[in-house]
């Protein structure tokens, strides 16, 4: 079987694939689309992060492939229908980053509320400021998790150890699960009417794209903080720019933007603003995480050479 590795997945957590004597493993990254086009009809498997987007021509020209490997939980750059219809495996690994994206998503909500990286920046640059950086506490903060999975379950735990009083909202999940996390279920709506933080973490869907938009905002109260370390999208950017200038979102967090990398002159407005906490798509760029997910990957690879279930397909 001959697979082609097109986005920074661990080598560690490849090991099982390339110890394989039935499989030819190429790492091939930064290629351009037009350079994957023309290689991938040479491969029977794909693994990807994010970073390559496997839509219709990509499938197209894949005459051999049988299996696209998603080497994290969002499926959202591949088009499933699409695989599907020509008979090719998509395969994820939707546990082992989820921690990381939580604990990514602890680290940007702090680092906002107590202006760490605007602190930072002046203490490098040889200032010594203190009152400008007065921060807020999270205990006794109501936050609000939209999306209640493995990553949201997560931060609400966290945002529990803070202290804080945490809402959820999630229309797969039972209510049983927000009890056992000490959480109360309520509509989107009363999200966005009475948290002081509101964080996302569902994927981006069809139902979830733009979300959170103009109505939405309208919605939150007056100083709100929010964070996406979940897609791109999910919140309106443009609307989010908008709230940001305004006041009314005092600031908050983005791990993840809609064009990856951000292009857009209102993307670029959105990075540049100081009161936003901003990283490079980083939730899930542990070295746990990412041998976690490499391993997942290829043993749904070696379970499909062996002929034995794949468990994430
Ligand atoms: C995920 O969907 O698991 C992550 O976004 C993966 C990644 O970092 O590419």
């Amino acid at each position: 079987m001959k697979i082609i590795v097109t986005d920074e997945v661990s080598a560690e957590g490849l090991a099982l694939l390339t110890q394989e004597p039935r499989i030819q493993l190429d790492v091939k990254l930064g290629l351009s689309k037009q350079q994957l086009l023309d290689i991938i009809g040479n491969y029977d498997a794909i693994i990807t992060r994010s970073g390559t987007n496997v839509d219709r021509d990509l499938l197209d020209a894949g005459k051999n492939l049988k299996i696209v490997a998603r080497a994290g939980v969002g499926i959202d750059n591949v088009d499933v229908d699409y695989a599907s219809s020509k008979g090719v495996i998509v395969v994820n690994a939707p546990f082992g980053n989820t921690n990381s994206a939580a604990e990514h998503t602890m680290a940007l909500l702090l680092s906002f509320c107590r202006n760490v990286t605007i602190a930072n920046a002046s203490l490098k640059s040889g200032e010594w400021k203190r009152a400008p950086f007065t921060g807020q506490e999270l205990k006794a903060k109501v936050a609000g998790v939209i999306g209640l999975g493995k990553v949201g379950g997560r931060v609400a735990t966290r945002l529990k150890a803070f202290e804080c009083e945490v809402l959820a909202c999630d229309p797969y999940i039972s209510v049983k699960r927000a009890h056992d996390l000490g959480v109360k279920l309520v509509s989107h709506d009363e999200i966005y009417k009475n948290c002081d933080i509101i964080t996302v973490h569902t994927p981006l869907n069809d139902e979830t794209r733009n979300m959170i938009g103009p109505r939405e905002f309208g919605l939150m109260k007056t100083g709100v903080v929010i964070l996406n370390v979940a897609r791109g999208g999910i919140i309106n950017e443009q609307a989010l720019l908008e709230n940001l200038l305004s006041g009314k979102v005092t600031g908050g967090a983005v791990d993840v933007w809609s064009e990856e990398p951000p292009k857009s002159e209102h993307v670029k407005q959105l990075i540049a603003c100081d009161r936003l906490v901003v990283t490079p798509h980083l939730g899930a760029n542990t070295f746990e995480a990412q041998v976690n997910v490499a391993i997942d990957v290829s043993r749904e690879i070696i379970n499909y050479l062996d002929d034995k279930p794949m468990e994430n397909a």
